[in-house]
This record gives C-alpha cells, structure tokens and sequence, in this order.
C-alpha cells in the first residue's frame, strides 16, 4: 500500500502450473509407431547413426526406418544430421505413423554421453524444438542405453528441462494470440503434455524410483515457474506488498503443510530495531514488508535458513543509476523469488529440514525522502553502518534480514542475491558466484547445485578486503568502501559481517538470474531465469 494515499488492494493470482508429465513403460505389443503423440523425440548416437545410405540402423530406428520405406537414412544424410550431441532433425510422419512427427535428438558419442547436463542440452534443444512446431503433446524417448546415467536421474533432468526450457511470457501482448494469419497458431499455448518412455526391460522398483524423480522434478519446475513470473512482472505490479501476498498465498495454498508465513511491516520493523533494511525503502510510495516463513517437519534434522534480497525495484536511490543500468531492475529481487518459488513446494518435496525462509522487500527509489550518502544508519545488530553509495543497497538490506535469520538459531544460512554487477564481469551470466565462510558447508551446497545443473563458482574471500567496508569514516562500517576493487567480495564481506559464527554461503546471481545473450539449459536467452529454486531443493533433499 502506497504511503501517501489509500491504494488499490493489491491481488495476486494463482501459481503457474506446469504442463502434465507422465513417465511410462511400455507394454509387450505396443509399438512406438502407435503412439497418440503430436511429436515423438528420440534421442540418437552419433556412432550408431549411419554415415552412408545404405548403413543399417538398429534398434527403435530400424523399426521407424521400415514404416518409413527406409528413408530416414536418406533424409538424415540430405540434412547432414549426424546425432550430435543436441542436435535436431525433423521428420514429418505424413501419417506413416502415428506420431504426427519425430524429432531425432543426437546425444553425441556413447562414450562421451556421461553427465546429466548432455541430456539437459540435449532436452532442451528438443523441447524448444516441440515448442516451435507447436507440439502440444510431446514423447519423449531418451535414456542412455549405455547406462551411465542412472534412469530415474535422467527422468527427472528431462522433465524439469523439458518443463523449463521453452519458457514465454506474453500476458501483456494482446495480439500475441492472433498476430498470426494461419488458424492453429491461435490455439498453441505452449506444450501440454509430456509422456516420458521408461525403458522396458526396467525393473517395477526402478520404475518407482524414477517416478518419485519425476514428481519432485514438476514441483521443482513449479517453483521456478513462480519465481520467473515473480521476477518478470513488470515492477508496478511485483511491489513489496505483492510479494507479501504471494508469500501468504502460496502458504495457505499448501494447507496441510508445516509450513508457516508472517509478514511485518514497517513499524513492526522498526520496533525490531532494522535501521539498516528500513532505510533502503524509506524513498518509496511502497511500504517495505519483511516477510518470514517457516517450515517445520516433525522430524527436522537441521534447521537452515535462506534469505533473499527483494528490492521489486532499484533505482539506486539518490545515487541514482544512469537509465540503461535501471532498464531491467526490476529484476533485482530475483533472489527472494527463489525463496519465495521454494516455499511455494515445499510441501511436495517434504524435506526432513526446518526452514526459515525470510525476504526484506523494499523498493529503493530517489525522493525527498530518501536516504542520502552520508546518512548513518543502525541496523538490528547494533552496528552502525555509513552510506556512501545508495547503490549498494542489497547488503544493506541484507544486513538486518540476515541477522533476523540468523537470530532463528539456523545450524547454517544461505543468501541469494542480485548484489554486484561485478559478479557479472567476473563470471557472466551463466554462473553465480558463491562465498562463503565455511568450505565443509559451501562443499555441500555446490554438490546440491551441481546436481541440480545450476552452476555456481566458488569466489575467494580475502581478509585483506575486509578493512574495507569494517571501517567507515564515523561509523563501524560503510556500504561500498573497496574503490572499485573486487566487487563481489566486497559486498559480499558486508553481508558477512552480519551472520557471527553461523556456516554461510552467499550466492551473487546478479549474472545468472536473468541471462541475456544466451540460452542456458534451463532458460531461453533475456528471460528470467529463477535460479536457485532447482539448488535449493537438492541441498534439502541430501541432508
Ligand atoms: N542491483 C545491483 C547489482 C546488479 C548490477 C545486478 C547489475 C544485476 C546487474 C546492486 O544494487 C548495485 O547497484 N550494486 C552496485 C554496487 C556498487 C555501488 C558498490 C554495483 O554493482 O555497481
Ligand atoms: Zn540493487
Ligand atoms: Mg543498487
């Protein structure tokens, strides 16, 4: 709600839902010939594909190349398709076959085909494929029959990517629906249904196993959904009021869940002592809102806390930004959408882990009202902190909501944020800087995102650089004080200032979290892409 004046209420609509995923094997005479399927993608090897025409195909393709007068060969040879690892081609079935089409996905060489993110690639390809032949319904046939991967692991990497990876959003384009002359280009709205064959020969307890993948895999990609649509809608909308309500929404959503949501405001705020989180929102028409969920098992065998950083907009304040570097800070709360995404399936996951989850949303905007460079703030834990750089406005938020954390008595405590342009330089846009200050603990939460084929790299954190923001001019300390030297570690050593003894990890996305130039297997390039949710998940789920 608006300061100055009484605001509309703010309404919040229900999560994004991913299409339906079905794993399946199978029976002894069904033939994939037969499937009901819009497009029918099998994944190939480069050295079990013929390089001439009259090389004989084994397996699923020999079958396919017979209902198809054997000129699969012919037409892969025209194209120069040869089974490289994501590489695509198509094949119209002209009612040869069921399927209407099949897409032919290389997987490279059988020996080189042995990490999760080959299949990812490969997925991904194959999925923004179906996308633009407006599949509705998509099967998918591709395990590695060498077995290297494990079956369930490759069930749940083809379904979060295939859920993930041709994302749109097109909310606000009213002639995105009938732009188009030809009449079925009004009805596709993305892929529906996503069939997963199981290879047969599989065991019933193999089969299992897999589907319990397949279903974190969709609450997984449910929850980054979330968080993308969290991140894209455009700033008038995504305040922190709005982010309040989906937190709330998303908690009673989830009713038999352990899972519960409080929101403070600002003089609840205030009476917590948070000068540092308060002062960041103080320039804004918006009230700045603390939200803190919590998650609690019957049997919860740590306690860990993730913090987000929520600015639904920043301007830089009075150290205002120049506009093309304000173009997309809407963005600049993708981190709490994380958090927010992760809760919001937390009770499909039921992790054995208490959570405190907590975002300070606020908005930094320039106004007379403002804080100012040179201001001196006290944040909750008593330490006072110079301005210098109204910029530098996440660790400043950071610093009260992270202590707030902390003071839940977590045995560890992440935060993810879109804090430094400097992580950008250093890492671009395909990783997320992680520091830490405990390597036992950062080990464990690189393991989690390495599964998850979510990249994070480890970035030092140099004592040398600490003088620098622990000593400001007449306070304890002063928000951007390293002079343009390692800007990562210098927010990041802010934050750490914060946290005491408690194990933490400190996740820069500000790269990561809205890739640009480029696709990433899970995200098609300038899209948001809700890094962290897929990490997280894997963290709770190996503890
Ligand atoms: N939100 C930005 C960080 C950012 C920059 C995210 C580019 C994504 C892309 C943050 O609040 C910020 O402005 N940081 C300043 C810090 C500086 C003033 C010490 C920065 O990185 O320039
Ligand atoms: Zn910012
Ligand atoms: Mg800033």
């Amino acid at each position: 709600m608006t300061k100055s004046e009484q605001a509309k209420p703010v309404s919040v609509k229900a999560s994004p839902k991913a299409a339906k995923v079905v794993l399946k094997q199978l029976g002894k005479n069904e033939k994939i010939e037969k499937l009901k399927t819009d497009l029918l993608v099998i994944g190939v090897y480069e050295d079990s594909f013929p390089k001439d025409k009259d090389a004989k195909l084994t397996g699923l393709l020999s079958d396919l190349n017979n209902s198809f007068n054997s000129e699969i060969t012919k037409l892969a040879l025209q194209e120069q398709f040869q089974a490289k690892l994501a590489s695509t081609l198509v094949i119209n079935s002209l009612d040869r076959i069921s399927p209407k089409k099949v897409l032919l996905i290389g997987l490279g060489t059988k020996k080189d085909l042995n990490k999760l993110d080959q299949i990812r690639k490969a997925t991904a390809n194959a999925a923004r494929k179906a996308d633009s032949l407006k599949a509705e319904n998509v099967t998918f046939i591709l395990y590695d029959n060498e077995n290297k991967l494990a079956d369930s692991d490759v069930s749940r990497a083809i379904t979060e990517i295939s859920l993930l990876a041709p994302y749109k959003f097109n909310k606000y384009l009213n002639n995105s629906k009938d732009s188009s002359s030809k009449q079925e280009d009004k009805k596709f709205d993305g892929i529906k249904e996503i069939n997963l064959i199981f290879p047969s020969e599989s065991s019933k307890k193999e089969f299992d196993l897999a589907k319990a993948e397949v279903e974190k895999g969709i609450a997984g990609a449910e929850g980054v959904l979330l968080a993308r649509e969290l991140i894209i809608e455009p700033p008038n909308i995504v305040n922190p009021e709005y982010l309040a309500k989906v937190a709330e929404r998303v908690t009673k959503d989830q009713k038999d869940s352990d899972l519960t949501v409080k929101v403070l405001g600002e003089s609840e705020c205030r009476k917590l002592g948070m000068g540092a989180f308060l002062a960041v929102g103080q320039g804004s028409e918006n009230e700045s809102k603390l939200i803190h969920f919590h998650y609690k098992p019957k049997k919860a065998k740590k306690h860990i806390a993730i913090v987000g950083k929520g600015i639904t907009f920043d301007s830089g304040g009075l150290s205002l930004k120049p506009a093309k570097s304000m173009e997309k800070m809407k963005y600049d709360m993708a981190g709490s959408a994380a958090v927010i995404g992760l809760m919001s399936i937390v009770s499909k996951i039921k992790p054995d882990v208490e959570i405190t989850a907590v975002v300070a949303a606020c908005e930094n905007m320039p106004s007379g009202a403002s804080y100012r460079p040179g201001d001196v703030l006290t944040s909750m834990s008593g330490k006072t902190i110079e301005i210098n750089n109204t910029d530098a406005e996440g660790r400043v938020t950071l610093a009260d909501s992270v202590y707030y954390a902390c003071q839940q008595k977590p045995d560890a405590v992440i935060d993810i944020a879109t804090l430094t342009g400097a992580v950008v330089v250093a890492l671009g846009e395909t990783a997320a800087g992680l520091m830490t200050n405990n390597s036992e603990f950062a080990d464990k939460v690189k393991k989690a995102f390495e599964q998850s084929g979510e990249k994070v790299w480890e970035l030092p954190l140099y004592e040398d650089y600490e003088d620098d923001v622990v000593k400001g001019t007449i306070a304890d300390m002063i928000n951007s004080g390293s002079g343009g030297q390692a800007g990562s570690q210098n927010g990041a050593l802010f934050v750490k200032q914060f946290v005491g003894e408690t194990p933490w990890v400190h996740l820069d996305i500000a790269g990561i979290c809205w890739p640009e130039k480029r696709d990433t297997h899970h995200t098609p390039r300038n899209n948001p892409s809700g890094f962290g949710v897929l990490g997280f998940i894997r963290y709770l789920e190996g503890i």
